[in-house]
C-alpha cells in the first residue's frame, strides 16, 4: 500500500497540488519551481496573482537557494525558531520565480514543524510554495476535514496530518529592512521576536504590510464584533439576543494557547450553526494575545 506521504511526493513531482499540515494551519502546496503547478494554486484559492506564496523548505541549510544574503538576525532567527511557527522575507534569489514572489525582490520563507511535511520535504529535496489552504479571504483551516469542506476536489490530495496543534499562521518578519519589522503576528510571540533581535523590531504598518494583513481576511461568513472590555461585551450579547439573534459569545482572554488553536474551528462552528453574531472579548496584546486580536480584528471586518 502507498503510504500518504508517497502519494504526496507523486503528485508533487507530477506538478499537481497538495494540502499539507503544518504547525500552524493547512497549506495549499506546489512546487515552487514549477509555475504551472503554482499558478493552479492562485486558481485553487482564487486568490489575486500579486498576493505572494511561503515557500516551505527542510531546513536552514536550503536558505542560499532562495535567498541572495542572509542577515544575521534572519541567521539568528532562523536559528532560534526553526522548524516552527515563522516566516522570514529575505531578498530573493535570482532563480526564485515570479509567480512566487508576486514580481517583489523578497521571498518569504520558512520551516514548518510537522512531522510529515519535514518528511515531505526532506524527500521533496525542493521548496513548496504554500499559502493557507481556504478560499481568499476566507478561514483558514486546520483539521483535514476543513480542507475537504472548503476545497473538496479541487485539491489533487490532502495529506491529513491531524489537527494543528498552533491554529493560527506563522508569524511574518520581514527582514530585508533594519532593523527587521514584524508584518504579521503570530505563532510566535513579537516580545520572542524581540527578545532574539539585537536592534526592537518595527511597527506593522506602513505600505510594506504583507497582503494577509489587509482587512477582511481570515472572515467568516456571520458577523463578528469584538470587544476589550468584558461587560461591555456581555452587555452586547443580551442586547442582540433581545432581538432574536443566534449570538455567541467567544471569550479569547480564558487560555491564549487553547483560544489560537481553536479559534478558525470555532468561527467554522459558527458558521454552520448558523450564528449571526460572533462577539468576542479579545484578549491583552502579549504573547499568542497579538495573533489572536488580529485575526479576530480582521473577522470583524476591521483593522
Ligand atoms: O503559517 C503560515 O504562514 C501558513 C502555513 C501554510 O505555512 N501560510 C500562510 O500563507 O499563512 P498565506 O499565503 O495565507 O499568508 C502569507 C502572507 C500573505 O499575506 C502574503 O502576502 C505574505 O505572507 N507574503 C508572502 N511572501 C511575501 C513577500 N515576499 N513580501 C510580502 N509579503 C509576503
Ligand atoms: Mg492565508
Amino acid at each position: 500500500m502507498t503510504e500518504p506521504v508517497d502519494r504526496a511526493l507523486d503528485i508533487l513531482r507530477g506538478g499537481g497540488v497538495v494540502a499539507i499540515p503544518t504547525e500552524t494551519v493547512y497549506g495549499l502546496a506546489a512546487d515552487a519551481s514549477n509555475e504551472a503547478a503554482v499558478r493552479r494554486i492562485f486558481e485553487i484559492k482564487r486568490r489575486p496573482a500579486d498576493h505572494p506564496l511561503i515557500v516551505h523548505i527542510a531546513s536552514a541549510a536550503g536558505l542560499e537557494q532562495w535567498a541572495a544574503s542572509v542577515s544575521r538576525d534572519a541567521a539568528l532567527l532562523a536559528d532560534d525558531c526553526w522548524p516552527g511557527p515563522l516566516t522570514l522575507l529575505l531578498p530573493r534569489a535570482a532563480s526564485v520565480l515570479n509567480v512566487v514572489t508576486g514580481g517583489r525582490s523578497s521571498v518569504g520563507l520558512r520551516v514548518p514543524a510537522h512531522p510529515l511535511t519535514l518528511e515531505l520535504l526532506t524527500r521533496f529535496g525542493g521548496g513548496l510554495a504554500a499559502p493557507s489552504a481556504n478560499r481568499y479571504g476566507k478561514v483558514s483551516p486546520t483539521t483535514a476535514a476543513h480542507v475537504h469542506d472548503d476545497l473538496g476536489p479541487d485539491v489533487d490530495f490532502i495529506l491529513d496530518g491531524g489537527a494543528c496543534p498552533i491554529g493560527v499562521e506563522s508569524t511574518i518578519v520581514d527582514c530585508t529592512v533594519s532593523p527587521p519589522q514584524i508584518l504579521r503576528p503570530g505563532g510566535i510571540p513579537n516580545e520572542v521576536i524581540a527578545a532574539l533581535l539585537e536592534e526592537t523590531p518595527g511597527e506593522t504598518s506602513g505600505p510594506r504590510r504583507a497582503s494577509g494583513m489587509l482587512a477582511s481576511h481570515y472572515a467568516p461568513v456571520c458577523r463578528v464584533e469584538i470587544f476589550d472590555d468584558p461587560d461591555e461585551a456581555r452587555l452586547h450579547v443580551k442586547e442582540l439576543r433581545v432581538t432574536g439573534q443566534r449570538v455567541e459569545l467567544l471569550d479569547a482572554t480564558v487560555d491564549l494557547v487553547d483560544t489560537a488553536r481553536h479559534l478558525y474551528e470555532r468561527l467554522r462552528d459558527a458558521d454552520r450553526r448558523n450564528v449571526d453574531e460572533v462577539v468576542a472579548i479579545l484578549p491583552p496584546p502579549t504573547g499568542l494575545g497579538h495573533a489572536i486580536r488580529d485575526r479576530l480584528t480582521k473577522a470583524a471586518g476591521l483593522g
